[in-house]
């Protein structure tokens, strides 16, 4: 398995998900690491990823330089390169061409880890540093027209460092050299896969359970009902689900989660229908804070209540996965980006010994991976993200009934006709949203007065910007003359063409 130390780039876990994909096995730790931590992880190869730093100035971040004769190979990528000709007597200086963008480098294509590459391509560059005189031992493999120590090798130690981004899109071979690293210089081979990892999930589930109870809040996401298929294959009838209904889900996911659950999977899952419970508790609520913040609440209590019904557990199982631990500052280095809402509060109402969270190590897409080895059907586990308030941030103003089920069918008509026109998974979240608006309309020879809808696609790698999706008219024009025909009171169907920034991806 390979170690990736972290110093803050921003490609960080973009690293540790392509050397998933290439079948090997990794994780991702912050710098900081003790050299004792690095070896009980007993690594077979280090990665270093870049960082903001600059690694001549007082307080960069720096390692043990005993991490290079641990006899293991090395890559550091960008700052991890200056920092490994650093750290071994090389010399850096600030770089008298930054290159940031698109580069053409030349590189030796008789060094390994340019092995199959063309002498020239184009690679991905952001550095205002470079390293000036490489360390002892180590020659220069590539270079470009403004940086002479695009990459470095020591061949013999196995030590190699690039100033550019293999995993990053741009880079022409990106990952070919990354292939070439772990499989023709560390030796890997392809052994990461999911059928793998099961065995090894239920192995350590098993094992840290043994003959205890576990408790898991369904949610009706994806994280979720992963998680309870892996922990019913791991435990059988000692997982115990609740899934609270709020009311708030897509047209039958409710119905469809607890048959896929309690049907195929035997799993005991206790459905809570608070439908009215929710609705009476937002009545007259338009405030799109305020009902997040009732939702939560609500949640929250209804849990516990039902929790209470079943008393003790020894452990309360969590549907995190890899990036939330991440991003919540846990994993690497980078800074937090959101406190993850979706458990928020729920361990301090239940009482439990110790939270278990089997998914934790895992990519979004490996989970949806796991969920279809654990033989979870196709259209569980390929739901688009769904906001934990649910229909209730895609309702503007006050939500009723008679909204969520407006909003529900057209939300069903738009997600079936994406499915059809094959776009379902290349867009990465789509829904309808009903707004608080009426206007005008003539259908038959009848005045109409009723409700605008609005549709919204997005492409985006990590939710944090996205960009409009640039649908086919023809799919438009087939929506929505079926969500006008087919749903009551709405008469009026609108696109959203805004991005995020400035717009979010949600209407509330
Ligand atoms: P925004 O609207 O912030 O959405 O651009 C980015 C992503 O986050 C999801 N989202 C939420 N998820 N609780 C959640 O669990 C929330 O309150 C919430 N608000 C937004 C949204 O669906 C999108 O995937």
């Amino acid at each position: 398995k390979v170690l990736i130390l972290d110093f803050g780039g921003q490609y960080n876990l973009l690293v540790a998900r392509r050397v998933r994909e290439c079948g090997v096995y990794c994780e991702l730790k912050s710098f900081r690491i003790s050299m004792d931590e690095v070896r009980s992880f007993q690594p077979d190869a280090l990665i270093f990823t870049g960082g903001p730093a600059t690694v001549f100035e007082e307080g960069a971040p720096t390692v043990d330089a005993g991490l290079f004769s641990m006899g293991i190979p090395v890559l550091g990528i960008c700052y991890g390169m200056q920092l490994m000709m650093h750290l071994l007597g090389g010399q850096c200086r600030k770089a008298i061409t930054r290159e940031y963008g698109k580069t053409e480098l030349t590189v030796n294509t008789a060094s390994p880890l340019f092995a199959g590459v063309p002498e020239k391509a184009v690679y991905w560059m952001s550095h205002g540093v470079e390293v000036e005189t490489a360390a002892p031992g180590f020659t220069a493999i590539a270079h470009s027209d403004g940086c002479r120590h695009a990459a470095v090798e020591c061949r013999e130690k196995k030590l190699y460092g690039v100033q550019f981004h293999p995993e990053v899109v741009h880079t022409e071979y990106g990952t070919k050299i990354l292939e070439n690293f772990l499989y023709g210089i560390c030796g890997f081979s392809r052994e990461w896969t999911m059928e793998s990892y099961v065995e090894t999930a239920l192995r350590e589930c098993r094992e840290k359970i043994g003959d205890k109870r576990v408790l898991l809040a369904l949610s009706g996401g994806v994280d979720s009902a992963v998680a309870a298929a892996l922990l019913q294959r791991a435990v059988g009838d000692r997982l115990t689900c609740i899934f609270v209904d709020h009311g708030l889900l897509r047209l039958n996911e409710g119905d469809e989660v607890e048959r896929v659950m309690k049907g195929e999977f035997h799993v005991d899952v206790r459905r809570v229908n608070a439908q009215d419970l929710f609705l009476s508790k937002l009545a007259g609520v338009t405030e799109p804070e305020r009902k997040r913040k009732i939702i939560g609440e609500e949640f929250i209590r209804v849990f516990e209540a039902e929790a209470k019904k079943i008393g003790k557990v020894d452990f309360l199982a969590q549907g995190t996965i890899y990036p939330d631990v991440v991003e919540s500052g846990l994993g690497g280095e980078s800074t937090v980006v959101k406190s993850h809402h979706n458990v928020g509060g729920l361990p301090d109402c239940v009482d439990f010994e110790e939270i278990i969270e089997p998914l934790r190590r895992l990519f979004k897409d490996e989970v949806r991976q796991l969920g279809l080895t654990l033989g979870l059907p196709e259209s569980l586990v390929w739901r688009q993200p769904f906001p934990g308030p649910g229909l209730a941030i895609r309702i503007i103003g006050e939500i009723t009934r008679e909204k969520l089920d407006i909003l529900r069918k057209a939300d069903a008509i738009f997600r079936e006709e994406m499915a059809l026109a094959g776009l379902d998974r290349t867009a990465n979240q789509y829904f309808a949203a009903l707004t608080n608006m009426r206007s005008v309309g003539i259908m038959g020879d009848e005045r109409t007065y009723d409700y605008a809808i609005a549709l919204r696609s997005v492409q985006t790698q990590d939710f944090m910007t996205a960009t409009w999706s640039r649908l086919p008219y023809e799919l438009l024009d087939k929506v929505s003359g079926r969500i006008v025909g087919e749903v009551p009171h709405i008469n009026r169907v609108l696109y959203d063409v805004t991005s995020k920034p400035p717009a979010t991806v949600e209407w509330e």
